[in-house]
């Protein structure tokens, strides 16, 4: 039998980073448990952590009404790692001083060792550095027994030790992309200052999992909205390994898919062994969409009838308390649902729907990344076909099809959409590219069709390469295959005589246009 899980605990004091340090701990096959910054010493000890780290936050240390960490955790005898705002923190609560206010080092920036080469954390990633900082506070005055390591050309201090008594603070981000070696940084606290031994995997994760929906849902019934994507078929495949027919979907056609993809898709969940009730209200859909443009209008409206038909099919079923939602970090971050994230987009598959229905709400996927989400669809043996599906929004069609949503402008753009999926897995392309489909806009421009002018809209092509969907880089598809999938829907598709080709990234654009 393997040993007990080893835990490092993070202290969540609101970043937007804070589940990327747990991923990051992931990657290492590292568990960790994310806990909020009230938490008290004799919480975090009782996970007998190996280590624990203190995640940034938008605060700043010297407020009055600043978030703070219960002090006895530095009296744990347990190796801290202090980031951004979580040093800052550190350094107050052990007698050191924080400065407010100077931004001149955010952003991603430049540090250089200064701590020679014995230093736990930083000793063995290169002496000079890109590090991504996102606090304008820094530590001004160290706290007894602590040496800085690392500063900026501009003298901030960029990170910190005392290893007598295992404190290690950084001003900067370790655990995003922007920041050369962070992986190694944290992987020097987890492996080489907090002994982990890295035997957690995605299997323990899953074990883990289906006993806790066990214990949480009894024999309760548990109703689920199924859209035909990765994160509701896989959290609809996971909990019905846990409870089995207890769990009922819904799966609620909104007339806003792809080309025959309704059809595919409850095959799909048959041969999963899914109890699902299909229900098909695209005409509701399209009735309350006619004529609306606005993008965030076209959300809520899809959201709320979705919440409405939804409801009415979930009432019917009996004993129901439970409702099992796909929701997965990026659409946590995305809605704004955090301290201190701005709303980007209405996701309409977060929110509203329990406290309207009176059901208690199962998100186990909450915490994963897209990637994790597929890693864990393949350990429950779910088809390669849903598992690499492409991500597909839950308003689908809607926030592809510009302007006012009509049966004829979707089936159009459907026509369209399918062309190109279909010529780039031809090319051998679709399975490498994140996101590949069409948008239809409202905009008319003059063509030429044998010999008559036509007036037609045009339809751009968008395809992306991501990781986790956060941000993208647009996808650079040979020229001949463009040309193929140009030709095609201006022949095929009736309503076009134009195709343009998206080739922004994300940010400053969103992976969809609205
Ligand atoms: P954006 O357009 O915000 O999209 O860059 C990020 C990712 O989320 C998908 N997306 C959605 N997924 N409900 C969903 O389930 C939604 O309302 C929604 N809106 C966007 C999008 O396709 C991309 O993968």
């Amino acid at each position: 039998m393997k040993p007990q899980n080893e835990n490092i605990i993070i202290i969540n004091c609101g970043s937007q980073f804070t589940q990327l340090i747990a991923r990051r701990l992931r990657e290492m096959k590292i568990h960790s448990v994310i806990l909020n910054w009230d938490a008290s010493c004799e919480k975090v000890k009782s996970y007998t952590p190996k280590g624990i780290i203190i995640s940034g936050g938008p605060d700043s240390v010297n407020d009055t009404d600043a978030i703070t960490i219960d002090p006895e955790i530095f009296a744990m005898g347990c190796p801290v790692l202090g980031i951004c705002y979580g040093m800052q923190l550190m350094a107050v609560i052990l007698g050191g001083k924080v400065s407010t206010g100077s931004s001149r080092e955010y952003g991603v920036t430049q540090i250089h060792r200064s701590g020679g080469t014995s230093a736990l954390l930083t000793g063995n990633i290169p002496g000079t550095l890109n590090v991504l900082m996102s606090h304008g506070d820094n530590v001004a005055e160290l706290p007894s027994g602590f040496r800085a390591t690392s500063a900026t050309a501009g003298g901030i201090t960029a990170s910190i030790e005392d290893t007598s008594r295992g404190f290690y603070g950084l001003q900067f981000h370790p655990e995003v992309i922007h920041t050369d070696n962070g992986g190694e940084i944290l992987s020097n606290f987890a492996f080489g200052i907090c002994g982990c031994r890295g035997d957690w995997d995605l299997t323990d994760w899953v074990d883990g999992t289906i006993n806790s929906i066990r214990e949480a849902v009894g024999s309760d019934r548990v109703v689920c909205g199924l859209s035909g994507g990765v994160d509701s078929s896989v959290s609809a495949a996971l909990v019905s390994k846990a409870i089995g027919s207890n769990l009922q979907c819904v799966f609620v056609n909104h007339g806003l898919m792809r080309l025959n993809e309704p059809e595919e898709v409850l095959k799909q969940y048959e041969r999963l062994g899914l109890s699902v009730k299909y229900v098909d209200a695209s005409e509701l859909f399209l009735k309350e969409l006619a004529g609306v443009t606005d993008p965030e209008k076209k959300r809520k409206i899809i959201g709320r009838l979705f919440i409405e038909v939804f409801e009415e099919e979930a009432r019917k079923i009996e004993g129901a308390k439970w409702l099992l939602q796909g929701t997965i970090y990026p659409d946590v971050i995305e809605s704004g649902t955090k301290k201190g994230s701005a709303l980007i987009k209405s996701h309409h598959n977060v929110g509203g729907l329990p406290e309207k229905m009176n059901l208690k709400l199962l998100e186990p996927l909450r915490d994963l990344f897209k990637d994790e989400v597929r890693k864990l669809g393949a350990i429950i043996g779910m088809p390669e076909e849903i598992i690499n599906r492409q991500p597909f929004p839950g308003p689908g069609l809607a926030v592809r099809c510009l302007g006012a949503i009509t049966r004829e402008r979707l089936d159009t753009l459907r026509e369209a959409d399918a062309i190109f999926r279909e010529e780039l897995k031809r090319s051998g392309l679709y399975a490498g590219i994140w996101q590949a489909f069409c948008v239809l806009l409202p905009v008319k421009s003059v063509g030429v069709m044998g010999d008559s002018r036509t007036y037609s809209e045009a339809v751009v092509l968008r395809a992306i390469h991501s990781q986790d969907a956060m941000t993208a880089e647009w996808a650079r598809i040979d020229y001949d295959v463009l040309d193929r999938v140009s030709k095609r829907i201006c022949n095929e598709v009736r309503g076009i005589n134009r195709v343009v080709m998206d080739v922004t990234s994300k940010p400053p654009a969103t992976i969809e246009w609205e």
